[in-house]
């Protein structure tokens, strides 16, 4: 719970990751423990930059010249930075009600805590290549939906997994391919590797979203298609757009019936 603290309280990106890592490789050397019952503050910490602004007002992704790509890549670092955090909250914030609801807090807390290494590493592979392109995170502007999602949800674990997991990460499935298309096609096969890289890591994030949601609901003997749906009705602004990607879906075991028909 010290390790899941550590990174919501770091504020720069460097530290934030140091810490990710830290926590990997405690939660590998030891089953994770602590006093589940200590909730963690709604917002973590963050840097000065990226400003926070309206949607509307984030720089338009371009493909086609060395700027537009440095504002795609900053979107997704932003995304991938917000990731770690909802990655750790989820971890300290919902392993007390886990633990009630007697399942295996510790492997929940271990498998958030895998999950936001990887985003750690997302953050670090896309940072890296904005440094290639001469530009850093906090850059440009950024719209703060991911972390108002997660507001949202914050007492309400089935409600977070919904959205967090199963709607806005099996999303990015289906947009990413499409994405590191269009960078080969612009002459950036390097930014389209990475986003190769984080699209295989995060089927497997949709999988462990997808495993948890099932054994809590199963635990409460809901039925988890319509409780997905009630939970995406009261927790979820918009729509799920297709077109869907069926195999990363279903490689994730997430079931049609949550997506389709809308
Ligand atoms: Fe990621
Ligand atoms: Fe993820």
């Amino acid at each position: 719970m010290e390790y899941a603290n550590g990174v919501l309280q770091a504020t720069t990106p460097e530290a934030k990751s140091e810490a990710a890592f830290a926590a990997v490789a405690a939660s590998a050397a030891s089953a994770p423990m602590g006093d589940f019952l200590q909730i963690p503050p709604i917002r973590p910490k963050r840097p000065d930059s990226p400003a926070l602004v309206p949607p509307s007002a984030v720089p338009r992704r371009r493909f086609g010249s060395t700027h537009g790509r440095a504002a795609l890549l900053h979107a997704i670092a932003h995304i991938e930075f917000n990731a770690i955090d909802l990655a750790f909250d989820m971890a300290a914030r919902f392993a007390g009600e886990v633990e009630r609801l007697e399942l295996d807090a510790s492997a929940f807390m271990g498998d958030w805590f895998e999950v936001g290494g990887d985003e750690a590493r997302h953050f670090g592979l896309i940072s890296n290549r904005l440094a290639d392109l001469g530009s850093s995170y906090g850059a440009f502007p950024a719209h703060d939906g991911l972390w108002e999602a997660a507001e949202a949800t914050t007492d309400n674990l089935l409600a977070r997994l919904a959205v967090a997991p199963l709607i806005l990460e099996a999303r990015g499935l289906d947009v990413t391919p499409s994405m590191a298309n269009r960078l080969r096609g612009s002459g950036d096969p390097d930014s389209a590797e990475i986003l190769d890289i984080i699209y295989r890591d995060e089927i497997g994030h949709v999988a462990c979203g997808n495993r948890w949601f099932s054994r809590i609901c199963q635990i409460h003997a809901y039925n988890p298609v319509a409780t997905f749906h009630s939970l995406k009705a009261r927790y979820f602004a918009g729509m799920l757009k297709p077109p869907f990607n069926h195999e990363a879906r279903d490689k994730a075991g997430l079931p049609r019936a949550y997506y389709e028909p809308n």
